[in-house]
């Protein structure tokens, strides 16, 4: 089957119950999505499907032909970096840096449906991503920077 992954087509030989996480690291060697818990728990494997974040861990491939596939490897648009990855950058938000792509992308998924996220709006939006280093803290500081960045308001 077909997959569009970052803007590119790639041809797979999978099963169409495989897990799009398992064709999106082997198949297609994009390995900057992790495999944290396998059933859909920690939020490691969070891309963007069509724009949503979803588990890829939990989603056969077969589900994911046709649409618009966004992993960590595409966050960045045009070489520039997207602004969660700036404000992520600024202040030195991963620890062991396991769970961080599956929190950028739901930290790019929230700020693409929420400009301006209160507290309660990140809490909510982030809940499913879990961090064993404890960075929570340093995550929600910097989902605000990257709203400051997106919106042309950062000092
Ligand atoms: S690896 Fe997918 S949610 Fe944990
Ligand atoms: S930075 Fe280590 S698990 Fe989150």
């Amino acid at each position: 089957m077909q997959l569009l992954i970052n803007g590119t087509t790639h041809e797979v030989d999978a099963a169409p119950d495989m897990p799009l996480l398992w064709a999106i690291r082997d198949l297609v060697g994009l390995t900057g999505t992790k495999f944290g818990c396998g059933v859909g728990l920690c939020g490691a494997c969070t891309v963007h499907l069509d724009g949503t974040p979803i588990r890829s861990c939990s989603l056969p491939v077969s589900a994911a032909a046709g649409k618009a596939i966004t992993t960590i490897e595409g966050l960045a648009t045009a070489g520039a970096d997207h602004a969660v990855q700036q404000a992520w950058t600024q202040l030195n938000v991963p620890q062991c840096g396991y769970c961080q792509a599956g929190q950028l992308m739901s930290a790019a998924a929230l700020l693409a449906r929420n400009p301006r996220p209160t507290d309660v709006d990140i809490d909510a939006a982030m809940a499913g991503n879990l961090c064993r280093c404890g960075t929570y803290v340093r995550i929600r500081q910097a989902i605000k920077l990257a709203a400051d960045i997106q919106n042309g308001s950062a000092s």
